[in-house]
């Protein structure tokens, strides 16, 4: 029996690639760095399932007259032409939860890092720079214990982040489009808007999806309603702040700082004023970068793979509308 064709944008784990093959016939992309746009026009030309991380467009799927599942490897599926897709029966999947822990362990470690100079203290070590005892008094940092934390977007990942502040003894704020009265009764978190969770909060962490509601969400108005002595922390997505009013907040030192694991254009080029910037933490899109989380990712993008081929319903819908069509 003919088996239905999966196209891989890029090689997955054995065990992921053992357990594909059971049902389906792979179409890999094997090369170094990014796939090329016309590799991947050539492998969903033919394929019944496509499986990666990747901007899957609607001008791919143009190509793609078989396509009937798109198994995005990532929570955020900003990625792909989601209303393109449902409009031509293909359903669409990400990879929640698998990924939460890890990308809050993540978000703290930014924010920890930013507060505290980390990376400005280890460079100051690695150069050299350490040669008297009082080296410390150039690096002095900001608390985070008993500090105020802002969450916007208190979902699965800003929740997690919620959670591991509450051991720091924070005061958390947040703001969201659903309020979360279990959360308030269960852990004292506290519901504000938008201006005063920035007016008021000594770290600001941001967890919305990217979408055409959130591009821009945090522009020149809202860094300037933030403390001076605030830092930003965005583990997200980078369009959702303004990057040009960040860069010259921080130039300015409107705020004391950033961590920042996403930007406007990845990869970030070393021309970014960012990277410049010693009041910044910059970090390479590694919220889910773990060997387990990683994993466990592509398991589950493999697994509506494999439910979809196997006449299932697929575990983790985005447009669940198209399963019954
Ligand atoms: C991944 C992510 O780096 O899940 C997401 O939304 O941003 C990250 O976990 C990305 O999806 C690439 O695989």
């Amino acid at each position: 029996m003919l088996k239905p064709k999966v196209f891989l944008n890029r090689k997955l784990s054995e065990r992921t690639m053992t357990s594909l093959e059971e049902s389906c016939e792979i179409l890999l992309w094997d090369g170094v760095g990014h796939c090329p746009l016309e590799a991947a026009r050539q492998g969903i030309a033919q394929a019944e399932a496509v499986l990666g991380h990747y901007p899957w467009s609607s001008e791919l799927m143009d190509c793609a007259p078989r396509l009937r599942i798109i198994a995005n490897i990532g929570v955020g599926f900003d990625n792909v032409d989601v209303a393109a897709a449902s409009r031509r029966g293909i359903i669409v999947t990400n990879t929640p939860d698998v990924l939460t822990e890890t990308t809050a362990d993540l978000t703290f470690a930014l924010l920890l890092a930013a507060a505290r100079r980390l990376c400005e203290a280890e460079r100051f070590v690695r150069n050299g720079e350490w040669t008297t005892n009082r080296g410390s008094e150039a690096l002095l940092g900001a608390d985070v214990h008993h500090a105020t934390l802002g969450i916007i977007g208190l979902g699965r990942i800003g929740s997690a982040v919620a959670r591991r502040a509450t051991g720091f003894d924070m005061r958390v704020l947040y703001y969201d489009i659903v309020r979360r009265p279990d959360l308030e009764d269960r852990h004292g978190y506290e519901y504000v808007n938008l201006d005063t969770l920035l007016g008021s909060s000594d770290f600001v962490s941001l967890h919305v999806p990217l979408c055409p509601q959130t591009v821009g969400l945090v522009g020149q108005r809202e860094l300037g309603l933030m403390k001076r002595t605030a830092y930003l922390i965005n583990a997200s997505r980078g369009p959702i702040v303004n990057e040009p009013a960040l860069v010259e907040a921080l130039r300015e030192k409107r705020i004391a700082g950033a961590g920042l694991d996403v930007f406007t254009i990845e990869p970030a080029g070393v021309d970014n004023p960012l990277l410049m910037m010693d009041n910044v933490v910059t970090l390479p899109h590694v919220g889910s970068a773990t060997v387990a989380t990683r994993l466990a990712m592509e398991t589950l993008a493999a697994a509506n793979v494999l439910a979809h081929v196997q006449g299932r319903p697929p575990l983790t819908p985005v447009n669940p509308e198209v399963l019954g069509r």
